[in-house]
């Protein structure tokens, strides 16, 4: 079966490369089984992702059925499984992808002299051999092909301008940069991408440069985004940030942080952001991982307030501390969490809303109450507040009477 060649690209519109089930999968404690990907390759269709890396098939014969399974059995996106640079992997990752029309395979190699010198015993120029020799092997299988110069950032500029030339002309259609380790700055990292696309693109314009940034340096997001403002049109992402060591770069937070920062970027993604929360507690329970509560985005912090100071702004006009509206992440709404530390505003607010307008006299004794248990307890849920309200309003009447 023929594959399908990546089809043209509006100038503004980033790639979404999703490497949850590789990247995200191979790291300790994430393991997934093949129904557990198939379940999250849905979902990350569904939310609109570009291109899902489904696995490493050369890895392990689980390895390859689960790519074989979800680029066979889920459709819309392409799928792509990684390869290392030899015609073995090359033709596993084909045999696994076969079936699916809108396939890419995704060939790493390490370029930078640490891993050339203590991994691979190999030179520049026997680097930048097998790099082209095995792009253009690639090539007689797949139109869609992504060369990876593994631990880009700490190699030689000029070297892997060469190696990105070299494979841009044996065939290959998106030149990926990563940072491997995590090691880079957004000014670093955006003065990279700026070099290599002056080399690049004026022979290659319709190459796709594609940034991929670990978290080692809690940069990960931040080094992505730096990567786009200088000419990235792919981000390669997990859910929940998942990834070796650190992790990478979080999907959640690069796509929400380009469409609210639309005004700087000036891209779009094709994710159905209303579905960022769902996909990313999936993940989480198929992988038994909670996410931290003061995650950006998903965690169950990113819209909830306790401050009395804050809540009294929320109540007044959301946007004095939410810069996102939480539906746009797929929350209900913004929570606001009554606790010790929160004002008269909120409580009258949430006591109206329970059926009890306090006011005046009766708003200062159960303030004064509420605070007292809020000190003994935490977080006073409705519960807590009505019988609070009960026990310190000595007329209690109307809708007071009807909550025991
Ligand atoms: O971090 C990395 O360099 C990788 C490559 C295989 C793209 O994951
Ligand atoms: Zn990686």
């Amino acid at each position: 079966m023929h594959s399908v060649a990546p089809p043209p690209r509006a100038p503004d519109r980033i790639i979404v490369f999703d490497t949850t089930l590789r990247d995200g999968e191979q790291a300790p404690g994430f393991s997934m089984s093949v129904a557990a990907k198939l379940t999250m390759a849905t979902a990350l269709r569904d939310l609109g992702v570009d291109v899902i890396e489904a696995g490493f098939a050369a890895a392990s014969p689980g390895d390859a059925e689960a790519v074989r399974r979800v680029a066979g059995e889920v459709e819309g996106p392409v799928f792509c499984s990684l390869s290392r640079a030899n015609e073995a992997d090359i033709r596993t990752a084909y045999g696994a992808l076969q079936s699916t029309p809108k396939r890419r395979l995704h060939i790493f190699l390490s370029t930078s002299p640490i891993h050339r010198a203590a991994k691979l015993k190999m030179s520049r120029g026997e680097v930048l051999d097998a790099a082209v020799r095995a792009v253009s092997f690639a090539r007689t299988l797949f139109d869609d092909v992504e060369f990876s110069a593994e631990d880009a950032i700490r190699t030689e500029r000029e070297f892997l301008c060469d190696v990105m030339e070299a494979v841009a002309e044996a065939g290959a259609t998106t030149l990926n940069i990563p940072d491997t380790v995590g090691y880079s700055t957004p000014a670093e990292i955006g003065a990279l991408f700026t070099e290599v696309r002056g080399r690049i693109m004026p022979r290659f314009p319709d190459a796709v440069l594609s940034a991929h940034c670990h978290d080692d340096l809690g940069m990960a997001v931040a080094n992505t985004l730096s990567a786009v403002a200088s000419g990235a049109r792919q981000v390669e992402v997990a859910v929940n940030g998942i990834g070796e060591r650190a992790g990478n770069c979080a999907l959640e937070e690069v796509v929400m942080a380009l469409r609210t920062r639309r005004d700087l970027y000036g891209v779009d993604t094709g994710v159905d952001t209303t579905k960022l929360l769902a996909t990313s507690r999936l993940l989480s329970a198929l992988t038994r991982s909670p996410v931290a509560r003061n995650k950006a985005i998903v965690g169950g912090n990113a819209f909830a307030h306790e401050a009395g100071i804050h809540q009294h702004g929320m109540i007044a006009d959301a946007r004095t501390y939410e810069i996102m509206r939480p539906e746009d992440v797929g929350f209900a709404g913004t929570h606001l969490v009554l606790g010790k530390h929160s004002g008269r505003a909120a409580i009258a607010q949430r006591a109206d809303a329970l059926g009890y307008p306090l006011n005046g006299n009766e708003l200062a004794q159960v303030f004064a109450g509420f605070k007292r248990r809020a000190d003994e307890i935490g977080e006073i849920d409705d519960r807590e507040l009505i019988a609070i309200i009960v026990g310190s309003t000595s007329t209690a009447g109307g809708a007071r009477a009807a909550i025991s």
